[in-house]
């Protein structure tokens, strides 16, 4: 299987335009944003997790900014008291909090290992991450979370929908050149389909992706963690739970006493989040903060896309997961 190097060349890879506003290449059976190869390469080569590092794994518009916030606020919860007026939280974006790892050692002057959080996000596949994260003895643990693949999708085309003009931007400056046609047209919802059901999306196919991260899950449980958004929607307080012991921070009987574990479920609430004036009208490299947060429901697709468009997802990832224990 391809990885990325520092010196692959990546304009050998197999190229795809037609999801804007990102050229996409395929890399290692996923199709990637061309941005974040140099930041793979850069993992690849020089990232070296620390034992207590955490990785939040995800394929996107699946709840990272959510579990982003959930474990930032888990793990600093002593230095950061979830009601604290200052908590980080409050001032931040979660992806302020937390970095993503491809991005962030992509960039010049950025500090690689996330500042102090000890706790960094990815998109990429498993596959992907490289022996040094993924290696037994790395000691350093994942957290993947999982979502119906076609409430990611609906939510990936709207996010892209609201977020063109700055993404389209940015891929522009990196790719040295004025916004090409494709670049700044969005497909329309049945298009960007189409491509979704052929993998073509950003960091897809979404289920090689999901598969990839639950197969390692079941191989070695203390290395991954498998989160459903669904799951979390339903009991955020037993995955809250769950999520600390993984991270090696369990909640006393005190701290639940004291409730503990409903201040931090309440503070990365969808609608504490995104009432806070930093998510309100802050904006992240690529986007505004706002668009992080629409509805945070399962099942939103009903109101996107038609039952034949859903059955025929439905079918296509039923036949490409045959063999794998996975189902959605
Ligand atoms: P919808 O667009 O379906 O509403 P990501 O963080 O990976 O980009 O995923 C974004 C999705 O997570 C969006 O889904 C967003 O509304 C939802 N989300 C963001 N913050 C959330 C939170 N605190 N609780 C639940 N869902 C959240």
């Amino acid at each position: 299987m391809a990885s990325p190097t520092m010196d692959l060349d990546i304009s050998s890879l197999p190229l795809e335009t037609r999801c804007p506003p990102f050229r996409l290449r395929q890399c290692g059976g996923f199709w990637l944003p061309e941005t974040s190869l140099p930041g793979i390469a850069a993992v690849h080569a020089s990232f070296a997790p620390r034992p207590e590092d955490i990785l939040l794994a995800s394929f996107p518009k699946s709840g990272t900014t959510w579990l982003k916030a959930l474990a930032f606020a888990t793990l600093h919860r002593a230095d950061h008291p979830p009601r604290a007026a200052d908590h980080p939280l409050r001032r931040l974006n979660p992806h302020g909090c937390v970095k993503f790892l491809e991005l962030d050692l992509g960039l010049p002057a950025q500090d690689p290992k996330g500042g102090a959080s000890g706790v960094l996000a990815t998109h990429l596949p498993y596959s992907l991450l490289g022996r040094r994260i993924t290696a037994e003895d790395s000691g350093c643990r994942i957290v993947y979370i999982c979502r119906d693949p076609k409430d990611a999708f609906v939510s990936s085309w709207l996010f892209t929908k609201k977020n063109m003009d700055m993404a389209a931007a940015m891929d522009a400056a990196n790719n040295d050149s004025p916004p090409s046609k494709a670049t700044k047209a969005l497909c329309t919802l049945q298009e960007a389909f189409e491509l979704f059901c052929d993998g073509r999306s950003f960091y897809g196919p979404q289920w090689h992706h999901v598969v990839g991260y639950w197969q390692e899950s079941r191989r070695n449980p203390h290395k991954v963690l498998f989160l459903r958004y669904e799951e979390m929607l339903q009991d955020p307080v037993s995955n809250l739970k769950k999520l600390a012991e993984f991270m090696g921070c369990p909640f006393s009987a005190e701290e639940e006493a004291a409730g503990a574990v409903r201040d931090i479920v309440e503070l990365c609430s969808l609608d504490t989040l995104r009432n806070m004036e930093v998510n309100r009208n802050g904006a992240q490299l690529l986007a505004r903060n706002d668009g992080f947060f629409r509805k945070g429901v399962a099942g939103d697709w009903r109101n996107h896309m038609t039952s034949a468009m859903a059955a025929r997802l439905d079918r296509i990832v039923q036949d490409q997961l045959q063999g794998s224990d996975f189902t959605f």
